[in-house]
């Protein structure tokens, strides 16, 4: 018989009952569904609504129910729907009336808004240590490749001297923004929905600040409605590690061409790579293919909770059942991409030979060519100029820049020297490219991975008019900063 059967004639269509059920999927909240529930007999109990013993009999019964759960004991059925109703009817078989009174003055409603708000927020320190992880394995490499020069690329066509350190420091840098993302959602969702009730609050002198201080919130929700409704949070996180994924496929498909003989930057460990059935040369990205992959599967999760959410009338509506799976999925993908991926850098051969070979094509020093005029007093459109015919004159006859002798280049302008060999050295064009962030500046790994503040002293909220060199404030913004 179902917990809430008491206005029913008829039993549920077996079928429904399968339908309605999420059970199959929201047993892994037990843990935070059974944390939820002790903070609120307790709360109970010391408010009076319940007595003393109902509530210390409550806290036992959870406390061995969860025991049980660990230990593999435990069954769920559809017939009690939900993770919530599974728990409370093995808390009634196993305490009796006592059981009955745990859910006085909550409602699922609160109950399911807040184990899946702490779902969530214990979720965000695995992956945030996960990426540190990650990053140390970025730190640990482009120390070692800080003067390894390769070309850095725009529109993949080979542009400008970098090192592999600064192309790997990239990807830490991003990496730093998803941890700061992650734990910036981890603040804002800490606001405790419990005690909202169905969604109009209760009539039981509860107190919600007690609840949301033992479940480690900054307090409780402000507006009953907005606690059983709102799942901004799960979004939040779903865009931060959709964002997250975004950067994992990029670092993929660069690791994948890096791979290809066409490119022959790093090899994968053969622990990190596959083989194919038929073609025996074949030593394929498998790994980083499958994240760069599965990164739709994220971006598909988040797309489904949007969709789920976006014509929803306040406040619960059993739609929002549909908000676990995504998020859970999710969290799969990401926790499972994290460390296969940092293994697989972790252990890559860099090719620094071949890197420096496409380095030393591809003309990516003409820019420091025009640079070196330029510094001769040269106006920088005609060096660029100049630049420009030599690398035509280069293409012609199959030589790079520092192959053309003194005379040829001084037959471009008489400004060259015997210093300009320095110049186009690809080795002096990386180290000199000393501007901040540039290359050996920008791909020095900090000597310890250190958070950046939580708010930097240069932020400002977008909505205060930045005034223009006048001092004037821009037209746009007026009305804000009148207001
Ligand atoms: N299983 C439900 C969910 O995941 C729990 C809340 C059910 N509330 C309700 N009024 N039917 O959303």
């Amino acid at each position: 018989m179902k917990l809430w059967s008491g206005r029913f004639g008829k039993d549920t269509d077996a079928l429904v009952n399968d339908f309605n059920a999420s059970i199959q999927f929201d047993q892994r909240l037990y843990k935070e569904d059974i944390t939820g529930s002790i903070a609120h007999a307790k709360m109970l109990g010391a408010t009076g609504i319940i007595s003393a013993a109902d509530a210390e009999a409550i806290v036992q019964g959870l406390q061995s129910i969860l025991a049980d759960i660990e230990a593999g004991k435990v069954e769920f059925t559809a017939d009690n729907e939900d993770i919530h109703m599974n728990v409370e009817a093995l808390l009634t078989a196993r305490i009796g009336d006592a059981g009955k009174r745990l859910h006085t003055g909550r409602s699922r409603n609160d109950q399911v808004a807040l184990d899946f708000r702490m779902y969530v927020r214990e979720q965000i320190p695995v992956i945030v240590e996960q990426l540190l992880e990650l990053e140390a394995v970025l730190c640990r490499q482009a120390r070692k490749y800080q003067t390894a020069v390769m070309p850095g690329y725009t529109h993949l066509q080979r542009a400008q001297p970098i090192s592999f350190a600064q192309h790997l420091m990239a990807y830490a840098a991003m990496l730093g923004r998803d941890v700061t993302r992650l734990e910036d959602c981890g603040k804002r969702l800490n606001l405790c929905p419990l005690g909202s009730g169905a969604l109009a609050g209760t009539t039981y002198p509860i107190d919600r600040f007690m609840t949301a201080k033992s479940l480690g919130f900054d307090g409780p929700m402000g507006n009953s409605l907005d606690g059983v409704s709102d799942r901004d949070y799960a979004l939040e996180f779903l865009s931060a590690l959709s964002v997250l994924m975004m950067h994992l496929s990029r670092f993929s498909e660069e690791v994948i061409l890096w791979c290809s003989w066409e490119f022959k930057f790093i090899e994968l460990d053969d622990a990190y790579a596959t083989g194919s059935s038929i073609m025996p040369q074949k030593k394929n990205p498998d790994v980083a293919e499958l994240v760069r992959g599965k990164t739709g599967r994220v971006y598909g999760d988040l797309m489904s909770l949007l969709t789920a959410m976006k014509g929803l009338p306040l406040a619960y509506n059993k739609d929002m059942q549909e908000d676990k799976e995504p998020v859970f999925d999710a969290v799969d993908t990401v926790e499972m991409c994290l460390p296969v991926f940092a293994a697989m850098l972790d252990t890559m051969t860099v090719r620094t030979d071949n890197m420096r070979k496409a380095a030393g094509h591809g003309f990516i020093n003409a820019t420091d060519c025009a640079d070196y005029l330029t510094k001769k007093g040269m106006p920088f459109r005609d060096a660029y100029t100049v630049t420009g015919h030599l690398v035509a004159q280069c293409t012609a006859a199959g030589k790079t820049l520092e192959e053309l002798t003194l005379p040829e280049l001084k037959a471009a302008s008489d400004l060259f020297e015997a210093d300009v060999y320095d110049a186009l050295n690809l080795e002096n064009c990386m180290a000199l490219r000393a501007s901040y962030g540039g290359p050996p500046g920008g791909g020095a790994p900090p000597p310890i991975w250190r958070r950046p503040p939580a708010r930097s002293r240069r932020w400002r909220p977008s909505s205060r008019p930045i005034p223009n060199k006048k001092g004037d404030v821009p037209i746009e913004t007026q009305g804000l900063y009148r207001r």
